[in-house]
């Protein structure tokens, strides 16, 4: 099969941060092409620059220089008013701590982002049931996030980022606040997804099991990526 188009690509990333004696150069000239259905972990120890690598890819943050461009857009010639909407439209987020709505089930989180969207819910019921389902926790559906486990929150939260189809899920940690067998649970329905959905992952971690469920495992290291085999 042809190698399809990337749907994100950063090309020659950089980012420093200003402080009191010279700048503090985080990003040094990343180079990654995100295709549909990839999955991408990006390992490195703390203190490396993922998340800040990650909030670029998410356009929640601007680089010092190099490009990015997402869904054939380059990021840097969008209004505030676009990133917001390429952002809402075509970026899913999931974090190290779920943020599922106490007061609303597990299916009723999964489509707020589309109630947010002010998109009718009814058609969408389905699909979110669907999302619950590849990721294991149909079963929960109608049941409210306390008492779920960690595992099944962050399950929740990955199907609520999924809920809008967007062409790039960007997952910061996402297992840093569960155990193991957890952890390579979310790490697996990650890659179901990617093999399922015309959907791309890139998640960051510093959990090297992520390396055995990824398509293309990487480093981030001395700000730039690295493939883990090289
Ligand atoms: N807004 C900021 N101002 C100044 N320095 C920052 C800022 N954000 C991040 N940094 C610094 O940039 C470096 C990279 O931070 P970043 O959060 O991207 O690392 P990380 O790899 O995600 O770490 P962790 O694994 O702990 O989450 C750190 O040294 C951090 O202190
Ligand atoms: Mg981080």
């Amino acid at each position: 099969m042809a190698d399809p188009s990337p749907i994100l690509t950063v090309s020659g990333l950089k980012k420093s941060y200003e402080q009191a004696d010279k700048p503090l150069e985080v990003l040094r000239g990343v180079d990654l092409e995100v295709h549909p259905g990839d999955y991408i972990a990006i390992l490195g120890p703390s203190g490396t620059g993922k998340s800040t690598l990650l909030n670029i890819m998410g356009l929640l943050d601007r680089p010092s220089a190099g490009t990015l461009t997402i869904a054939g857009q380059n990021a840097a010639s969008l209004s505030e008013n676009s990133r917001a909407q390429v952002r809402n439209n075509k970026i899913g987020f999931v974090l190290q701590f779920d943020s599922l709505l106490a007061e609303f089930s597990v299916l009723e989180n999964v489509l707020m982002p589309a109630r947010i969207g002010g998109r009718a819910l009814e058609p969408l019921k389905e699909k979110a049931f669907d999302l619950l389902k590849i990721l294991g926790i149909e079963s929960l559906a109608e049941r409210l996030p306390t008492g779920l486990s960690g595992g099944e929150k962050q399950r929740a939260t990955i199907a609520r980022a999924l809920i809008n189809d967007p062409v790039v899920l960007l997952a910061d940690e996402p297992t840093g606040n569960l155990d193991r067998p957890n952890a390579e649970l979310v790490f697996g329905k990650m890659k179901e997804l990617t093999d399922t959905l015309p959907v791309a992952v890139v998640m960051v971690t510093h959990n090297e099991h992520a390396a055995d469920y990824a398509s293309r495992p990487v480093h981030l290291r001395d700000g730039r990526i690295t493939d883990l085999k090289d």
